[in-house]
């Protein structure tokens, strides 16, 4: 078993916090969001005793004031020698924002005592997807979208209105995808946010000038763009994809990534609609791993054929053979994926072929637009009503 250990800290160090003079039962929990980004609270006694708070409904407090609502893992930790199992009341908590597989660590104060899945924790049970009008709050799209507006209309009201969208009753969106003008506006549209900030470069044609694309790396960076998505000349591979050509779209890549640093994420674009081949698909996509992107992605969104089952799979297989060299790049499946149920094939996919676990922000992005109102149910009217 992999010990958390830094959870079992965060439990131990906030139980000391505790309120609960009347129990003299001390308990700390400390929730891991599907961010990676660690909550703890600690459970709150007074002088009415039912009146009590569990420390997982003050964890999920905590974590509900950062913006954050999926629980990835939660560890909880009594100043007893038992452990200390969550109560009914908690375990429905904790079905709120948990996935079934979602673990709880149960802990003393020698350390982790025992550990369970939330669907083995509360089986059978009673969630958000029971009511019809809540049915999509829970879906793991939501924190994986690049919430994206990349029209040539796009002015600085329409970009702020997508940037009300990107706070939704199920949780922030992975990140903003804007044209670089726009950066500041998203930027200020999402003051104390977790969600990044996202940019194209190259884009769409994939044919810039060498200087003209490190300008324009530079300029996205200035206005705070944590995230670049390049367009490769992907035509490279159409034409003649000879190593001249290839080690052109390899050294594109390097430089960009050299330019934007280790702690921002380049995406690639690599436009797999048009390169349509799979073995020109797959091709690209190692010169790019080899180059340094930190993600592939599929289309731009602006020629007839976006992300495809094909294309996505071919994708994944590269990133799957780069896995033993140490190389951990993500995939980001965009151009065309509206329907909620299209977005569950893809899930469905990955999570064949990459396992459940890989399912996160940091390795998976969905790239659109009107999926996110599919998904909530609702037309982005309503959703910006009461924000
Ligand atoms: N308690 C928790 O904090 N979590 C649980 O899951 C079970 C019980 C707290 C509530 C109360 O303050 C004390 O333990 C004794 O019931």
């Amino acid at each position: 078993m992999i010990e958390p250990n830094d959870l079992l800290a965060a439990a131990r160090l906030v139980r000391e916090k505790a309120h609960a003079p009347y129990s003299l039962f001390r308990v700390g929990a400390a929730i891991r969001g599907a961010s990676g980004r660690i909550y703890s609270g600690a459970n709150v006694e007074n002088a009415a005793f039912p009146q009590g708070q569990c420390a997982e409904a003050s964890a999920i407090g905590t974590m509900i004031a950062h913006g954050e609502k999926r629980i990835a893992e939660i560890l909880v930790l009594a100043n007893s020698a038992e452990i200390c199992a969550p109560c009914g009341g908690c375990r429905q908590r904790l079905r709120e924002f948990g996935f079934d597989e979602t673990i709880v660590y149960l802990a003393n104060p020698a350390g982790i005592q025992q550990q369970i899945k939330l669907k083995d924790l509360l089986p059978l049970s009673f969630g958000p997807a029971n009511l019809p009008s809540a049915k999509n709050l829970n879906h793991p799209a939501i924190s994986l979208m690049d919430l994206t507006s990349l029209n040539d209309d796009d002015t600085d009201a329409k970009i702020q209105q997508l940037a009300q969208r990107a706070t939704t009753p199920a949780g922030p969106v992975a990140a903003l995808c804007v044209y670089s003008k726009f950066l500041v506006t998203a930027k200020k549209s999402l003051p104390y946010s977790m969600i990044r900030l996202a940019t194209v470069v190259n884009f769409p044609g994939g044919n810039l000038a060498e200087t003209k694309i490190t300008q324009d790396v530079s300029f996205a960076l200035d206005l705070g763009a944590e995230e670049i998505d390049i367009v490769i000349p992907y035509h490279l591979y159409r034409q003649d994809p000879s190593t001249a050509n290839r080690s052109l779209v390899r050294a594109l890549v390097e430089r960009a990534k050299k330019q934007i640093g280790a702690g921002r994420v380049l995406k690639v674009i690599l436009e797999t609609g048009v390169l349509h081949d799979d073995r020109l698909i797959e091709m690209a996509a190692q010169d790019c791993v080899d180059g340094g992107a930190d993600f592939l992605k599929t289309s731009t969104g602006k020629t007839p054929v976006g992300a495809t089952i094909a294309a996505v799979k071919t994708l994944l297989q590269v990133i799957q053979k780069n896995q033993p060299s140490g190389r951990q790049v993500g995939c980001k499946i965009s151009g065309g994926v509206r329907q909620p149920s299209e977005a569950d094939q893809y899930l469905m996919l990955v999570e064949k072929m990459m396992g459940k676990d890989w399912i996160n922000p940091a390795n998976l992005r969905f790239g659109a637009s009107s999926l996110l109102d599919q998904l909530l149910n609702t037309s982005s009217k309503t959703v910006n009503q009461g924000y």
